[in-house]
């Protein structure tokens, strides 16, 4: 494990979040919310640009009366649902899930991902993993030629024996911290910590995030592989799609 990161490209992302390309967010999260229709589940995702879909779905229940459930992704997002007052399920309540609107941390023409830049990358990969459409939400900067140049890929580990795991995981090519919150170590919403990985770019997600994930002490990696099927990416007026 590293002390101090290669990039610090994630702390950037978690102190600039809210206000950085505000109106290219704005705009990726209100395109995305016309996708949803009456009598869906909808998977609500998590951070600075799916709040903005999560805004626009509720002010169509609220004007439009719409009429969804929704499952959000972490904590942060059900609070942000219930001041909406946007109707909640889980995972354990639906068989399935018919879209879900999320973030990214980058994106790739090939549509994978990194994500979990908020640290809610398992709940978010559970949800796009029974989700019949998954849209991601970007602005400009996320997209990239590669993965893993410039963002360090998050990964959620056990605390417990945390140092046998990171050794594991840095055997695959990169140096490591563990996430920091102030002056304590961060922990998700499952009591997990996460590292975030500095990789001289990932040649193979696929492949890295299974040999990752074969790793006893990973819960899961910020690798999202054939999940997302719809890319938006806000721009200052108007929205691209593909
Ligand atoms: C949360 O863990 C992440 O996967 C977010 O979806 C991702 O970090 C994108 O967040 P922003 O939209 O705030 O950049």
């Amino acid at each position: 494990m590293s002390t101090s990161s290669n990039k610090k490209i994630n702390t950037f992302h978690l102190l600039n979040k809210q206000s950085f390309m505000l109106k290219e967010k704005r705009n990726a999260g209100f395109r995305a919310a016309e996708y949803v229709e009456d009598g869906m589940v909808v998977g609500l995702g998590t951070g600075s640009t799916a709040k903005h879909a999560v805004e626009k779905i509720g002010e169509r229940i609220r004007k439009e009366g719409l009429d969804i459930v929704a499952i959000p992704t972490s904590e942060n997002t059900k609070l942000l649902a219930e001041d909406f007052k946007i109707p909640l399920t889980t995972l354990d309540e639906v068989k399935k899930i018919d879209i879900t609107i999320d973030g990214a941390d980058e994106v790739d023409d090939e549509k994978n991902l990194i994500k979990g830049g908020g640290g809610a990358l398992l709940r978010e990969k559970m949800v796009a993993f029974e989700s019949d459409y998954e849209i991601i939400i970007v602005d400009p900067s996320k997209m990239v030629e590669k993965l893993g140049v410039e963002f360090d890929l998050p990964v959620e580990i056990i605390p417990h024996w945390k140092s046998s795991t990171i050794r594991r995981i840095e055997m695959f090519g990169c140096t490591s911290n563990i996430r920091m919150h102030k002056n304590s170590i961060f922990k998700t919403d499952n009591h997990n910590y996460i590292v975030d990985c500095s990789f001289d770019g990932i040649d193979d997600p696929e492949g890295l995030s299974k040999q990752l994930n074969n790793i006893p002490g990973v819960v899961e990696n910020g690798l999202f592989i054939d999940l997302a099927d719809k890319i938006i990416i806000g721009k200052k007026e108007g929205f691209e799609e593909f």
